[in-house]
């Protein structure tokens, strides 16, 4: 036995290891992810959108369109849908919405290209179903990224069952975190049926395919913030299925992992991002984050209360030296643990503006010498996970 096995309250059922689960997490064979992608670009600007197709181009074949010419189903073996329009239009905007409302575009990534960074075009972006947001001027780094992100490559999508499960768990978790970050913050409300529908996806991909996989897929991911919760989330879900938690036990988990950072999204990205050392002022600020995500998800209603425990809590210590409440031991739930240890290993293996990411080894090793601020023997039970996924 690994760990206590717990059955109600805020315990998790954690059970023995199968040795299926731990031969998966020792595989050492997979293959890198290829890049290449199929891409509708819907345009009704007089230029055609000419400069973000030659950028699009990079990544794959670009199938340019006027708005009115969108098919009525996508290419089967497309990745996504970006849509380059003036979004001030009624009627530019109206095309778009009958056009992609249909059935067959449901679960096609679409990427929104905006003017500037007006609330206005935003919104209606949102409200079209947008999976992300770029904006001029154009960045082709930066496009190049959140495509790699957002959109499935082409090969992958269409070769085989793992590979599109892979992909439709990244990009559920990607549609999450990108509500955290840029919806929840500009007033558009996160529900939970909005988790709800991705965990299984998130599950399914990390079961039929590895851990290892999904961090490489969500690995280039743009921007810090996200690829630290896809991280976690990918650290959470494999070490649940690698102790054989219960099946509702690791859609807690990964609900929990998710959205564990939510209170990041009202914190300047000056202040996340930065590459130097924080101000004591800036540090305080940060330390803010679990109580803002609590205090957003509270208000917001709907969160089952382990969410919540897990949102505020997870930067708690087991010898009382964390924050915000300077719990101790018995105070700290099973699935709080949890989520400390695959955070802290995650932001130890991530590599930082400031400093490049630490080996496993060296990363395992921070966290043996944090003693009892762990819980040490599910650290340890933990150490599969982790040493087998690279
Ligand atoms: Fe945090
Ligand atoms: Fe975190």
């Amino acid at each position: 036995m690994l760990v206590k096995a717990h059955q109600t309250g805020n315990r998790l059922a954690l059970g023995h290891r199968s040795p299926v689960s731990q031969n998966r997490f020792m595989t050492t064979s997979a293959k890198p992810t290829p890049t290449r992608r199929r891409l509708l670009l819907a345009s009704d600007r007089g230029d055609h959108s000419s400069e973000l197709a030659d950028i699009l181009r990079e990544v794959g074949e670009v199938d340019l369109v006027a708005t009115a010419d969108i098919p009525s189903a996508p290419a089967r073996d497309i990745s996504g849908v970006v849509v380059d329009i003036n979004l001030r239009s009624p009627e530019s905007v109206q095309m778009v919405r009958n056009k992609l409302r249909s059935k067959a575009y449901s679960a096609v990534p679409r990427l929104f290209v905006l003017a500037d960074a007006l609330h206005h075009a935003s919104m209606q972006a949102w409200a079209l179903g947008a999976t992300d947001t770029i904006m001029r001027p154009l960045d082709a780094h930066a496009i190049l990224q959140r495509i790699q992100a957002a959109f499935p490559a082409s090969e992958t999508y269409d070769a085989t069952d793992r590979g599109k499960m892979l992909n439709r768990g990244v990009a559920a978790a990607h549609a999450v975190i990108t509500k955290i970050f840029e919806k929840l913050p500009a007033g558009v409300p996160l529900k939970f049926s909005d988790v709800v529908e991705a965990e299984g996806k998130i599950l399914k991909a990390i079961k039929h395919s590895s851990l290892r996989e999904w961090l490489t897929a969500v690995g280039c991911h743009h921007a810090d913030s996200y690829r630290h919760c896809l991280f976690v989330t990918g650290f959470a879900v494999a070490f649940a299925q690698h102790l054989g938690m219960r099946e509702e036990d690791q859609r807690r988990l990964t609900r929990a992992a998710l959205l564990h950072d939510v209170g990041k999204a009202f914190i300047p990205a000056e202040i996340l991002d930065k590459p130097e050392k924080l101000t004591p002022e800036e540090l305080a600020e940060v330390r803010e984050h679990p109580r803002r995500g609590y205090q957003a998800l509270a208000e917001q209603g709907g969160f089952p209360p382990e969410m919540l425990d897990v949102v505020l809590h997870h930067h708690e210590l087991l010898d009382g030296t964390g924050y915000p409440n300077a719990l101790r031991g018995n105070q700290i739930s099973d699935i709080v643990r949890v989520t400390t240890i695959v955070d802290i290993y995650a932001a130890l293996v991530e590599k930082r503006p400031y400093r490049m990411p630490y080996t496993h080894a060296r990363a395992f090793g921070v966290m043996e010498k944090m003693g009892g601020k762990l819980d040490q023997q599910l650290l340890q039970a933990f150490r599969p996970v982790a040493f087998g996924c690279f």
